[in-house]
């Protein structure tokens, strides 16, 4: 990087729109929506899609509710015109979708253009050329008049050959992109636009649509919604014009951009999904559309089902959706750090349905897009006990009781920690289940157990076996636990209180069974949780005992 002071770029001039308005708007309805994944995304893919891949991608757009879709340029390939052909004889576009193609200011271009949408019923001829000071004397040697003259002349030719394909019965609709609008003066992007509008005559019914692209972007989104402000204050025949916005992200904020231009007024946006595109890539519109629906706006697309129309983008395009990705990344609904997993889940158990969506953290309900809630909590060793208990229990119906979540979530950070990656729902599930119910290697055994009950008191009977010999034990208190507490205190292993007990059903129905959780004190003054699990009630809580114990010698 060039040292202090910067010399090398310049900071980008603002737009002199002393009263502008857009700050002061809300957004409160969706725009008109426009996909040029086939056309602008494809273009920029390492490895382009082939037909069969662009007609499942085409589906894939149908089927969320794009109803103005960009198809290519078919003027430009024998793939591309071939592909238009396909669409329109195989009949895969539905009646209310436009296609969309685009081409540049050529009379053969755009002859070619409507021979490959010959047979639509609905299509939107989109016409560009190059308008910015940079791209008039470096790349055309051309000057203003000139560049208009190429425009004007353009829109000429595609009225004159999209009447045969009116006379057809087409419903025919134009778009004029000056690219690279957002380096344009403004009065130059005024006139060419104005000049455009004078040869299509466009109607209230059939709007003109002037899209106009931040080709690359180069300013603050506050710049971009003053420009598209100015031209929509400016447009003579605004009534007859929808303004379209096509921005891409080289500043990382071609989301914002196009936010705070639909306050400026803008109608329509296109983009792809993921912002696929060029370099930085184009809009993301899954971002924006979800973005309109978390504000309480539907945004008419559908992406109910965002993993299936991930898989397919990632198969047709053969690029990855980034982890992070707002929405549809693999871990924009996961939590590590253990204060969130604790305020997610106690927002999540008050969130009532039908109320307002607030569960902290997560702005979107996951399920709205078809994506689960078990994947939320996966549990590194920054995670917190409050996650843990939230796995067990989502995931494995274990309801630990409060006092218990700071054991366990110890002992499972302590595992993370070691293994040094993140543990698994199943991981640790198995954690807990060897640690407090199988024990496997426990000093202590229950061989027996068996309670009878005389007057209001219980006398239990049980075999141990522990230092590998076979105990009968027996004991008397007023419940099965006190019974049992009192026959392991006559006894050499360690005496102890029982300090808390709960437990619950776990499933239900004839396979239901018990679990018990018990906390004791040892007379070392260690205080540790056993669990047990058992068809039998009783049972269950005299095994949680034993666990407790063998987790005390094995301290
Ligand atoms: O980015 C751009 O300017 C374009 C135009 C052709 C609309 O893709
Ligand atoms: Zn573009």
């Amino acid at each position: 990087m060039q040292s202090a002071p910067v010399s090398k770029y310049r900071p980008f001039p603002p737009v002199a729109l002393p009263n502008r308005q857009w700050p002061n708007r809300t957004l409160t309805h969706a725009p008109i929506w426009c996909s040029v994944d086939l056309r602008d995304g494809n273009q920029a893919l390492a490895q382009p899609m082939s037909v069969d891949e662009k007609l499942e991608y085409f589906d894939l757009l149908v089927k969320v509710g794009f109803k103005e879709i960009e198809i290519g340029f078919p003027s430009a390939s024998q793939i591309e015109f071939d592909f238009c052909r396909r669409l329109i004889e195989e009949k895969r576009i539905p009646d209310d979708v436009a296609i969309q193609v685009l081409c540049q200011c050529r009379e053969d271009l755009i002859a070619r253009s409507c021979a490959a949408l010959a047979g639509a019923k609905h299509i939107i001829f989109h016409l560009y050329n190059s308008t910015s000071p940079a791209q008039r004397q470096h790349v055309f040697n051309a000057s203003r008049a000139d560049v208009v003259a190429i425009a004007t002349r353009g829109t000429a030719w595609v009225k004159q050959h999209t009447a045969t394909l009116a006379a057809a019965g087409t419903h025919v609709r134009f778009e004029y992109s000056p690219e690279s609008f957002t380096s344009t003066e403004l009065d130059f992007a005024l006139e060419i636009c104005e000049a455009v509008t004078d040869v299509w005559q466009p109607t209230v019914e059939n709007k003109i649509i002037l899209n106009l692209p931040a080709t690359v972007e180069y300013a603050t989104p506050n710049v971009h919604a003053d420009q598209i402000e100015w031209m929509s204050t400016h447009l003579t025949r605004r009534d007859r014009t929808f303004i379209s916005l096509h921005t891409h992200n080289d500043r990382g904020t071609g989301i914002a951009a196009t936010e705070l231009a639909l306050l400026a007024g803008a109608d329509r946006v296109e983009g792809t999904l993921f912002g696929n595109g060029e370099r930085t890539g184009n809009l993301d519109l899954v971002t924006v559309a979800l973005n309109f629906y978390t504000q309480g706006i539907h945004p008419g697309l559908d992406f109910s089902d965002i993993n299936h129309v991930r898989d397919v983008y990632e198969r047709c395009t053969k690029l990855e959706v980034p982890p992070r990705q707002p929405y549809a990344g693999e871990l924009v609904f996961t939590a590590f750090s253990g204060s969130h997993q604790d305020a997610i889940k106690k927002s999540w158990a008050v969130q009532k349905s039908g109320a307002p969506w607030d569960v902290i953290y997560i702005p979107i309900d996951p399920a709205d897009l078809g994506r689960s809630y078990k994947a939320i909590i996966r549990i590194n060793s920054q995670s917190g006990k409050g996650g843990v208990a939230y796995v067990l229990e989502n995931a494995f119906g274990f309801q630990l009781p409060k006092l218990m979540h700071k054991e366990i979530g110890k002992l499972i950070n302590d595992r993370a920690d070691a293994k040094g990656t993140e543990l698994s729902a199943d991981e640790i599930n198995a954690i807990f289940r060897r640690e407090y119910l199988e024990q496997a290697d426990a000093p202590v055994v229950l061989q027996h157990f068996k309670t009878t009950e005389r007057d209001s008191a219980v006398m239990c009977e049980a075999a141990m076996t522990f230092s590998g010999v076979v105990h009968a034990l027996t004991g008397t208190g007023n419940g099965p636990i006190a019974a049992f507490v009192r026959a392991l205190a006559a006894t050499q292993l360690p005496k102890f209180d029982v300090l808390h007990y709960s437990e619950h059903s776990l499933g239900s129905g004839a396979e239901a069974r018990a679990v018990s959780y018990i906390q004791i004190k040892t007379e070392r003054g260690l205080t540790l949780y056993g669990a047990g699990i058992d068809t039998n009630i009783e049972l269950a809580s005299i095994k949680a005992i034993v666990s407790a114990l063998n987790r005390a010698l094995a301290k």
